[in-house]
């Protein structure tokens, strides 16, 4: 076999960019077997080889590409394998260009070698052989906790579990892999891969649970508490960023995340066949010059839009993988360098109708050591459009920082030292929580040093402890987390023939759950996320109570399950719980299914001792739910009727002003829950009187984790998180025009969807 380096590097065969525009196909193709080949023997197979130890996993290229080049792909994939368990992804996302490729010495005169294309080889080759079978590994370790199941646990987890170690990845999300699944596109990253790489872990004996938030679902501490000895935090950072100018909660803004999400993780593409919509108008802007922008770019390029990325700086500041940008050029996507929104305009509807810019000069380096983009004064200009999408960066996820205070953090991101250590003892974490915003790869090495840190540690505290066995290798006295999460409905009762109220399965949040706070549930595995309220929850039981009104799809879904099924998907405890303070009197006041949610909050009060009056509005009598359940609640209880059939015959509102009218009393707080145009009622009735009052705001959300920013609002003049600051906030500061507009955004989507499924059952014509 003759080495060849100076054959021409090989090029990526592509997909042509008129096809990828079809669809979410991926658009690399991977090397011909005659090309490995060729590119296989440009190494120069270097005897120091630089590219080693440039690779951030230590992947030992040399020798991986020399088996390659003898064409033994499954040896090359073993090899790539003592250090990486993700050839698929990693050949595929990998910023090479910096790393290896950036080390390797045909480089300096030459091209590089495609080390990546060649890892990718390796990799589907390996997934398309019979060779394919997984190594379960002997488990009889320490249990250790992996929380997110990003690419740093991943790799975390490979490692532990290759030393024995029993491993749990915990994961908020429904799907597994963090960014590489919610965040980078299928024309990328094939869900396949991520699939199969991930499968591979779970071969080898990883445990996965989905649907659990560390930090809600239970704390840091109870996972101690469960016998796991040591837990990693690669919680990445899903906190994005907002450009803090007039109009970013239009209808048609997104952060990227959100936009991302739809499209990847809740398959919006297949809209109206999966049940989650996407906003994309025919002239999207998307702001920012990383791997997201361009991501977002190519996705509205597929769905038809004419697309500009706008970025502030220029093209050579650009943080992308040069391949993305130019396969999103190839695609059609033009790029404004230079220039930066100000300010968004809406029509009367709040709907995204133009975008106000400036041209910006550059300026001294700034803190990132790039030039410093600045204003040029006079340069502003417009543009129409219909769909904005904020790719400006993110910050770590709050989540477990925020329940766990004594975790030492600076500017979100949790500190740790050489060794992945926190300043809690055995809470070790790395990749995104820790950077911000970095890449799989270096996420990645984060998550391989903190495992070694965690075998070193627990091997060391079983010598301090017994000196005889290492604890690395002694079954902690351990709970087990309690079973598995079936989500399986106990119980139902239609409360209305449109208004259910189900019992669901759910121990770890009937344990931790508080008045004020809800779940995201998806019916099925096609619904969309939805949040409910938690009604009540039960511990003997293990089981939590939810009611749900029939209004759409996927609402009208979960109303139809019947006892014995089960939920898809259910995440929770979410939200801040209600502030329950001893004030005196209480006055909650609730409209339609608001009843259910208000029932939590006012037996809360009443248990701290106050006084709590319930007004309550249906339009019917028989629209009158759970009046038992409130009056053993609440001290007192008084309807009011639409149409007079039951209580005063008006709305809730004018009940507020005729029961103030008898009773003006030392009022201290009043909670309102229900439709938006009641509660924007009730808050300026209580503006009148003086009284504080807090609001359960219900916008629409998707992950419900404070990761998308669907679910924003403007409280006080500020932009907030219903999810994570919420969803209860000061009523008289909430911008409800604002929220009725938001939660108006796919009126036109859910009226294709339900036409489509009346003709789907008949209904039709
Ligand atoms: C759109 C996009 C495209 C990108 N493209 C590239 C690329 O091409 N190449 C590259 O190298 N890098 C890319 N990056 C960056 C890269 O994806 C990240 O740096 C990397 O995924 C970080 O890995 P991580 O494991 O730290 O966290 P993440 O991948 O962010 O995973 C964290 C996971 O933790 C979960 N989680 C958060 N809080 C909790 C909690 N309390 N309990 C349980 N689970 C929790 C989250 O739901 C998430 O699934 C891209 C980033 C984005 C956003
Ligand atoms: S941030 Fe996504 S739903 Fe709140």
């Amino acid at each position: 076999m003759k080495l060849n380096p100076k054959a021409p590097r090989q090029p990526l065969p592509l997909l042509p960019p008129d096809v990828r525009l079809r669809g979410p196909e991926e658009v690399a193709l991977g090397f011909s077997l005659g090309q490995v080949q060729v590119e296989a023997l440009r190494c120069l197979q270097c005897k120091n080889p630089t590219c080693v130890e440039a690779c951030p996993l230590h992947i030992n290229v040399k020798e991986f590409i020399g088996l390659m080049a003898q064409g033994d792909f499954a040896g090359a994939f073993d090899k790539i394998s003592e250090e990486s368990p993700f050839p698929g992804i990693c050949g595929r996302v990998c910023q090479h260009e910096l790393y290896c490729e950036r080390a390797c010495l045909l480089g300096k005169k030459l091209q590089p070698v495609a080390i990546g294309s060649l890892e990718r080889f390796a990799a589907d080759y390996h997934r398309q052989s019979a060779s394919n079978t997984p190594h379960p590994v002997a488990l009889d370790g320490a249990r250790v906790a992996l929380v997110g199941s990003g690419p740093a646990s991943l790799i975390a987890a490979y490692d532990l579990v290759r030393n024995g170690y029993r491993v749990s990845i915990f994961e908020a999300l429904h799907g597994l892999g963090g960014v590489l699944a919610y965040g980078i596109p299928n024309f990328r990253l094939p869900r396949e891969i991520i699939r199969d790489e991930v499968d591979r872990l779970r071969s080898m004996g990883v445990e996965f649970r989905t649907d659990f938030i560390v930090g809600k679902t239970c704390a840091v501490e109870d996972l101690f508490a469960q016998g796991f000895q040591a837990i990693f935090l690669g919680t990445g950072a899903g906190l994005p960023h907002l450009m803090n100018i007039p109009g970013e909660n239009l209808i048609g803004v997104y952060t990227a995340n959100e936009y991302l999400t739809r499209l990847n993780l809740m398959e919006a593409f297949r809209f109206p066949e999966s049940d989650t919509p996407v906003r994309i108008g025919s002239r999207v802007v998307v702001v920012g010059g990383g791997n997201s922008a361009m991501d977002a770019a190519r996705w509205s390029r597929r769905m038809g839009a004419d697309t500009t990325i706008m970025f502030r700086r220029g093209r050579a500041e650009l943080r992308a993988r040069l391949e993305e940008i130019e396969h999103a050029e190839e695609e059609g996507v033009r790029f404004d360098f230079l220039a930066a929104p100000v300010r968004l305009f809406g029509d009367d509807k709040g709907v995204l109708q133009e975008v106000e810019c400036i041209r910006m000069q550059l300026g001294e380096p700034d803190e990132s050591g790039r030039p410093s983009p600045v204003p040029i004064p006079g340069s502003e200009f417009r543009m129409p459009v219909d769909t904005v999408v904020m790719a400006i960066g993110q910050s770590p996820n709050p989540t477990v920082q925020r329940a766990t205070p004594q975790l030492l953090t600076q500017r979100g991101k949790v500190v740790i030292d050489a060794d992945g250590q926190t300043n809690i003892p055995n809470v070790f974490a790395g990749g995104d929580v820790v950077r911000g915003g970095s890449t799989v790869i270096l996420a990645m090495r984060d998550g391989r040093v903190a495992a070694a840190a965690i075998h070193r540690a627990l091997e060391q505290q079983a010598q301090e402890t017994s000196g005889l066995l290492a604890v690395a290798k002694k079954p902690a006295e351990e709970h087990q987390v309690s079973a598995s999460l079936d989500n399986q409905i106990l119980g139902k009762r239609l409360l209305t023939p449109e208004i259910a109220w189900l019992q669901v399965e759910a121990p770890e949040i009937a344990k931790h759950w508080k008045p004020g706070q809800f779940v995201i549930i998806r019916p099925t595995e096609r619904s969309e996320r939805i949040p409910l309220t938690i009604v009540d929850g039960d511990e003997a039981t293990g089981s939590i109570t939810l009611v749900v009104q029939a209004v759409g799809k996927t609402s009208r879904a979960t109303v139809r399950l019947k006892v014995g099924d089960r939920l898809a998907d259910l995440l929770g405890p979410l939200g801040q719980a209600a502030s329950i303070e001893k004030v005196g009197n209480v006055l909650c006041v609730a409209g339609g299914v608001g009843v259910a949610e208000l029932l939590p909050v006012a037996r809360a009060f009443r248990e701290a001792g106050n006084h709590v009056t319930a007004l309550c509005g249906a339009r019917s009598s028989a629209q009158i739910i759970l009046d038992v359940e409130l009056r053993s609640a609440a001290d007192e209880v008084l309807w009011a009727t639409d149409d007079g059939t039951a209580g005063l015959h008006g709305t809730v509102v004018d009940l507020m002003r005729a029961w103030w009218a008898g009773n003006a009393c030392l009022l201290g707080i009043a909670h309102v829950i229900g439709p938006i145009p009641m509660m924007r009622a009730a808050a300026g009735v209580t503006r009148e009187w003086a009284v504080p009052t807090y609001a359960s705001l219900n916008p629409i959300m998707v992950d419900g984790t404070g990761m998308c920013g669907g679910c924003r609002v403007t409280v006080g003049g500020k932009v907030r998180f219903a999810c994570v600051d919420g969803p209860e906030f000061d009523a008289h500061q909430v911008d409800f025009d604002e929220l009725t507009r938001r939660t108006r955004a796919y009126l036109e989507q859910e009226r294709v969807s339900r036409e489509r499924h009346e003709c789907s059952i008949g209904l039709g014509k």
